[in-house]
């Protein structure tokens, strides 16, 4: 019996029998050479079926395979310098699956397809070697934010997707029924990961979270994933520290384990290589004062648009950490710095490169009767935020965190113009399928 093996696998076989299950991914024919290149979502090999040592049958049936035609293939394994990989399979037999005919092909060709045409046929496009490269990277950036976090005393605590209140602001909230009720889909698990800090101490949420975000732009998905570690007794300077060494370990990681994928996206390794600690702090205030050096319309007071954090972060190596922007225009949660209570403890990182805003984060605000002022101001309705105010007549402590958006993580490592790719089937303004 020859052994079923994953490509990823084959040197183990060299010189042996085995057999691949897989997809055609390519096909090559030279005289009486063909050379087919199969894929099986571990890898890429390459075969050869030379024309006088099988029989004409099995020939004229790996020359008959179309792209993505699935199929089991046989052969020997040989090694081999030139081949993608490194080994080479001498084909001896092919078992087709399903044959896909050639006057209803596969609809990604090699050719250029629009952007559109691959978003609609984002099911299929996955398959190729930069939307596999790209979904490696993502996987082991989640495996390594849980790793940081687990390994530091942080228990996971699931927040709820169905709330009853905003947490980042009622512009973007997406409003479902639920039975004789409105809810809202969550845009943020802090206000419960509070609750479980005071459980746990240390605590985090990897979750899908939405935003009704009505402008196209290149950093916003409706639908994205978002973990938010929340630390008690924590302060502005030490979720500054931690998201600063979450970034620096993920990164580690990522090029420890993913250079291949990193190689297929042509991302420039070196400058991944430079993000280690310390990154660069700066104030809101000297933010401003450097946007408006540079030709930015921004006033002390204004919110960062996307060109914004892109001027900020274009010519910095590394991420930059902003701090204490104005109360204005942030969350009702945020603490006021005591020093100059018109501006909120809180921090946004910045990635280099222009990638603009992959962790928003701070210190909370721990009293009361603030908070309480702060619900009117922004108008939110009390009684939905009631259970909240209760961590504040209970043991109230300082307490801090963060919330890192994955795809804009991704997007970054990765070297990706745009959001969508970043996650496997992307929901915006105006996409909903597949
Ligand atoms: O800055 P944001 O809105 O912060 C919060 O939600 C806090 N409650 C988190 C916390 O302190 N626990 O969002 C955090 C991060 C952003 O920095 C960005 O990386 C990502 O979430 N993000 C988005 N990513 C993709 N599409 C969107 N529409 C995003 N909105 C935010
Ligand atoms: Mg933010």
């Amino acid at each position: 019996m020859t052994p079923t093996v994953e490509i990823r696998r084959v040197s183990e076989h060299a010189g042996q029998e085995v057999t691949l299950q897989g997809w055609l991914y390519n096909l090559r024919e030279s005289g009486k050479l063909l050379f087919p290149l199969f894929r099986d979502g571990t890898g890429i090999m390459q075969g050869v079926v030379v024309k006088s040592a099988i029989p004409p049958e099995i020939f004229a049936r790996v020359r008959g395979l179309t792209q993505e035609s699935s199929l089991r293939v046989t052969g020997k394994v040989r090694a081999d310098q030139r081949a993608p990989g490194g080994y080479e399979l001498d084909v001896s037999n092919v078992e087709v699956l399903q044959l896909i005919p050639a006057d209803a092909p596969y609809p990604i060709t090699p050719k250029e397809h629009g952007i559109e045409y691959l978003m609609d046929h984002r099911h299929l496009w996955l398959r190729s070697t930069r939307q596999r490269a790209i979904l490696g990277v993502r996987h082991e950036i989640i495996k390594a934010v849980r790793d940081f976090f687990d390994d530091r005393g942080f228990t996971l605590v699931d927040t709820p997707i169905f709330t009853p209140a905003a947490c980042e602001g009622t512009t973007t909230l997406f409003e479902v029924n639920y039975f004789d009720d409105k809810a809202y889909l969550t845009q943020s698990g802090q206000l419960y990961n509070e609750a479980a800090a005071m459980a746990v101490g240390k605590t985090y949420s990897f979750g899908p979270t939405f935003r009704a975000e009505k402008s196209k732009t290149r950093r916003h998905l409706t639908e994205f994933w978002m973990v938010e570690p929340e630390v008690a007794f924590a302060h502005l300077e030490d979720t500054m520290a931690l998201g600063e060494e979450l970034v620096a370990f993920v990164m580690a990681r990522v090029l420890e384990k993913r250079r291949q994928e990193l190689t297929t996206l042509e991302r420039k390794i070196e400058n991944l290589e430079k993000i280690r600690p310390p990154f660069p702090r700066l104030s809101y205030d000297e933010a401003v004062k450097i946007l408006q050096g540079k030709g930015s319309e921004i006033q002390w007071g204004g919110d960062f648009g996307g060109t914004d954090e892109t001027l900020l972060s274009e010519n910095s190596e590394k991420p930059i950490l902003v701090h204490r922007y104005p109360s204005q225009i942030k969350a009702f949660y945020m603490a006021p710095d005591p020093a100059r209570p018109e501006v909120a403890l809180c921090v946004d990182m910045l990635a280099p490169e222009g990638y603009g805003e992959i962790i928003g984060g701070g210190e909370r605000l721990a009293d009361l009767a603030l908070l309480e002022q702060r619900l009117r101001e922004h108008g939110l309705p009390r009684q939905a935020f009631e259970w909240y105010l209760d961590l504040r007549r209970y043991g109230t402590v300082p307490h801090a965190g963060f919330g890192m958006g994955i795809e804009r993580v991704v997007a970054w490592i990765c070297g990706l113009e745009h959001v969508r790719e970043t996650i496997p089937f992307p929901r915006m303004l105006n996409r909903l399928t597949p």
